[in-house]
């Protein structure tokens, strides 16, 4: 838990150039979320009570994906460089206190590293993170003074071939003193490649002058990645996966093929539950204990409870599945479908906004929008709720352990009673009570002898 008062600056007025992209880069998405919102969860779960988000570039867009109570806004007109941007936030922060700066486009930052920082620039000036690199492609390469403390860091457009060789990359993550950063940043100047005032620079002047900025070495080097361009995206994405599912494995669940699974991290999975290939589980969905989620699963915001068992290929979207719950293959549930305990929704069957008692069973070809299904009830092959009039929706109500005949065309509102029955191929447009047969259809008609007839008629 966090022990002292943090104040957080997050920037995210930059460009998308190199994404190519319309949306501004901190709202790109990855693991299900924008970049930005990661970043800002790192620093809640810091303890920073309050946030400043340094916006510019496309800053209404960004101002509505992420305000909150606890989200102030600093604006930069113009985007003159990290440095400009973090001077931006100055009359947003009161007093002396360390802030912790961090980039709106690297959203792999535990909170425990925010910790480490802050707790390093306590005994010395300030702290920036660093991580060691197989590729360090366009990040900030950080040069360390013989004492360990930072001597400066050199952009990648700005290094010499010696420079650029170097491993030990800059993650864009500082613990830095206020007010006296802002009195360093007065100073920059614009004399390197990208013509901007960098943020890096201000901390290589303070090193120069002799205040002592420590080097926090990361221990996991994939919280230094930032997402520039679109391989940045899909290598950020692809890392939290691999986190979340690790974790996952640690606590006991199943993976069967990491490499075709995709979990994001805010979903919550029970032990001895085991995941197929090709299962997908996103936005804020929880699976219990001992479970079954056969190949292809996708879920979004979505509760499966204990011991049930979704079969391949369903697509579950705002759904719950109560405990032992069979679902599947080939099911859909969209939102407000509720399966209690036990019951079982079998091939090509839709559920929207409709509960299913416990035990009931819908096993194939069936549509039930806006329906309530009693306990114990049956539903037949290719039965429908005829819920919309063109105008508005209406209710079907079904009774417990009532039996729907296949084809039975449940048109709503109406309401089948407990234990009543209605035949195969039925239209069903008014109520049928308790214990009844409701048959409604028209009566068949055997026309003997029609095939010779026929042929004596084709003859002729
Ligand atoms: C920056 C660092 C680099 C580091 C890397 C880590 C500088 C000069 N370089 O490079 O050393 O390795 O981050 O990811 O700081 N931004 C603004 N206003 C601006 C420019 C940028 O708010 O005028 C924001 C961006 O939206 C982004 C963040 O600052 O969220 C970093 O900017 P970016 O352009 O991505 O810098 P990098 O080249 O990645
Ligand atoms: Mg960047």
């Amino acid at each position: 838990m966090p022990e002292r008062d943090l104040a957080a600056v997050v920037l995210a007025a930059g460009k998308s150039t190199r994404m190519l992209s319309a949306r501004p880069k901190v709202l790109h998405e990855v693991a299900g979320r924008p970049l930005l919102a990661w970043v800002l969860d790192a620093a809640r779960e810091a303890g920073c009570r309050e946030i400043v988000v340094v916006v510019g570039h496309g800053a209404d867009e960004v101002r509505s994906a992420v305000a909150a109570a606890d989200v102030r806004f600093a604006v930069q007109e113009e985007q003159r460089g990290t440095g400009h941007a973090l001077a931006q936030a100055a009359a947003h922060v009161t007093g002396s206190e360390t802030l912790l700066v961090l980039s709106g486009d690297a959203p792999l930052l535990r909170s425990a590293t925010l910790s480490r920082l802050a707790e390093a620039a306590e005994e010395s000036w300030g702290a920036l993170a660093v991580a060691e690199l197989e590729e360090p492609g366009s990040l900030g390469r950080v040069i360390v003074a013989e004492s360990g403390h930072l001597a400066r860091i050199v952009e990648a457009a700005d290094a010499t071939a010696e420079e650029i060789a170097i491993r030990t990359v800059n993650a864009g993550i500082y613990a830095l003193p206020a007010p006296e950063i802002f009195t360093v940043l007065a100073r920059l100047k614009t004399d390197n490649a990208k013509g901007e005032l960098y943020l890096t620079d201000a901390l290589g002047d303070a090193a120069a002058l002799g205040n002592e900025v420590s080097v926090v070495a990361l221990d996991d080097a994939t919280e230094a990645l930032g997402a520039n361009d679109r391989r940045d995206l899909g290598r950020i994405h692809r890392t939290f996966i691999t986190r979340k599912l690790e974790e996952l494995e640690i606590a006991g669940v199943t993976v069967l093929d990491p490499l075709t699974t995709r979990v994001e991290p805010q979903v919550e999975i029970g032990a001895d539950t085991v995941l197929h290939p090709d299962v997908s589980l996103m936005g804020v969905s929880r699976i219990g204990s001992e479970c079954v989620l056969h190949q292809g699963a996708w879920l979004r915001d979505s509760t499966v409870a204990d011991g049930a068992v979704i079969e391949p290929y369903c697509v579950l979207d705002g759904a719950v599945v109560g405990a032992g719950c069979s679902v599947g293959p080939f099911a859909r549930l969209r939102p407000g479908a509720r399966l209690e305990a036990g019951s079982k929704v079998g091939n090509y069957v839709e559920v929207k906004n409709a509960t299913l008692g416990p035990g009931a069973k819908v096993g194939h070809l069936t549509y039930l929008g806006d329906a309530e299904i009693g306990a114990g009830a049956n539903i037949g092959a290719g039965v429908v709720t005829c819920n919309y009039d063109g105008e508005r929706k209406h209710r079907t109500v079904v009774g417990e352990r009532a039996f729907v005949g296949s084809d039975t065309m449940l048109v709503a509102p109406v309401e089948i009673g407990n234990d009543a029955t209605t035949a195969a191929g039925s239209v069903i447009n008014r109520d049928v009570p308790d214990g009844a047969l409701a048959i409604g259809r028209s009566r068949q008609r055997n026309v003997e002898g029609w095939a010779a007839l026929r042929a004596k008629r084709r003859k002729q």
